[in-house]
């Protein structure tokens, strides 16, 4: 058996903070500012203050990180790992974008050995990111999602993702059709679905690049194997919008909504996380909601693609479970730090806040229960899988010296997501073992 202890400030949620009242936002947490994290065999077996714990260690060896702040390891919601050549790519908006950038980038992921390096480099940069657990896109080929169940298995990552399923209104070099998307995703399935800490999501592009016959064979593999997730795009841009709707428009009913396709098929279920939601109107939200699906909050991919201000306090008024994303080639950043960043920013345009406490749950146990995961990650309950990164709050000169003019707990989560980047993730643990130490 192996057994190791972790003292530092250490904080998790036990519920969101936005369900309580302000005054009673202190419930939501657990904080420990002299803290003990007790890991055994890769699981939390125990969290608390120092001075009550030490007795009871023996001789288990302690790994000392005072002075720096542990938190259960980030959750990133919706990215997309054969992206990460083409992140930063200048000028377009969603559609000519996927035409001008992002397909011919994906179009290399043919190659296994591309995909194995750059599987490599993605998972490195989470991992420098302080990310330990991803619903990630691959590409519409079958090797591009082995290459990266290959390379986080040798991880131990806790890490859901797919082969793309796109037929059409797409180049002929990344398509595949009905037939192949079945067989292949179920191969997939039964070879890596449930082995280590993986997980298997049907990834359908988008409304825009399936068939209806593909969207049925999607729901088919979901019927088929219930404990997968769906991972799309919904209701991204407006002029997508008006495509999508208008591409349906014989096969569903009039005047069906974007998301109303996904029902139409559906797709809509307790494992469907839907990445944007930017242009959904109240009756789609309250649509959502009433499925239980999730939706994948892109704060730096709304922006940098100019697809517009996601209404969080919305989505949170109905009770959707919202997932924090960077979507990675349209995001701009690995850095969850930096998601939420931008996310304050899309709730201040709103005229509304998003408090630090909002966001570190967002982040974490949030994105846990948005895939479903929270009785595994996302906090340090008995018995979850110890993911959990170490932040530094004097990463940097400005932060140090910021971090001086800080009051509290809440002060410091926010000066660390203002300013806080990869340099701030002193070192990220994967099942208790280091995965990441800063250079
Ligand atoms: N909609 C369909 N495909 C994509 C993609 O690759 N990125 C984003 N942001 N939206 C999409
Ligand atoms: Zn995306």
């Amino acid at each position: 058996m192996s057994r190791r202890a972790f003292r530092a400030s250490i904080l998790h949620f036990l519920q969101d903070p936005s369900e309580l009242p302000h005054a009673r936002a202190r419930e939501s947490y657990a904080y420990f500012e002299d803290g003990l994290l007790v890991v055994e065999n890769g699981l939390v077996s125990d969290v608390g203050d120092y001075a009550e714990h030490a007795p009871q260690l023996g001789d288990t060896p302690v790994v000392d990180y005072r002075g720096k702040l542990l938190v259960p390891g980030f959750i990133d919601c919706h990215v997309h790992y054969p992206q990460t050549g083409m992140i930063g790519s200048y000028g377009e908006e969603l559609l000519s974008w996927l035409d001008t950038y992002t397909y011919p980038a994906e179009r290399a992921f043919a190659d296994p050995e591309h995909a194995r390096t750059v599987a490599d480099l993605f998972l490195s940069e989470l991992l420098r990111n302080g990310t330990t657990t991803a619903l990630v896109f691959a590409s519409v080929h079958a090797c591009s999602a082995e290459a990266l169940f290959e390379r986080a298995l040798a991880l131990n990552m806790r890490l859901i993702t797919g082969k793309v399923l796109m037929d059409r209104n797409a180049p002929d070099y990344l398509t595949d059709t009905p037939q192949s998307a079945y067989t292949e995703s179920k191969r997939l399935i039964e070879q890596w679905h449930g082995r280590g800490r993986l997980g298997y999501a049907v990834t359908p592009r988008f409304a825009g690049s399936s068939s209806p016959e593909q969207l049925r064979v999607a729901k088919r593999l979901l019927d088929e194997h219930p404990s997968c997730w769906l991972h799309t795009h919904v209701a991204e841009n407006r002029s997508e919008v008006a495509w999508i709707e208008q591409l349906y428009a014989s096969e569903c009913a009039p005047g069906t909504s974007y998301l109303g396709v996904y029902e139409h098929f559906g797709l809509l279920t307790q494992r469907s996380v839907f990445a944007h939601g930017v242009q959904l109107a109240d009756d789609d939200f309250e649509l959502v909601a009433k499925r239980r699906s999730a939706i994948a909050f892109c704060p730096t991919s709304n922006l940098f693609l100019g697809s517009g201000l996601f209404r969080y306090r919305k989505a949170k008024e109905v009770d959707i479970k919202l997932g924090l994303a960077t979507d990675v080639g349209g995001g701009t950043s690995f850095s969850q730090l930096q998601s939420l960043n931008e996310a304050y920013k899309i709730v201040k345009l709103q005229g509304d806040k998003l408090s630090a406490l909002e966001a570190f749950f967002l982040a974490t146990l949030g994105s846990a229960e948005a895939l479903e995961l929270d009785g595994k990650i996302g906090s340090f309950r008995d018995g979850n899988e110890a993911d959990f990164v170490v932040l530094d709050p004097q990463a940097t000169p400005l932060l140090r010296f910021r971090m001086e003019n800080t009051r509290d707990l809440e002060e410091r989560l926010f000066v660390f997501m203002t300013l806080g980047d990869d340099r701030a993730i002193e070192a990220t643990y994967v099942a208790g073992e280091r995965v990441h130490a800063r250079a």
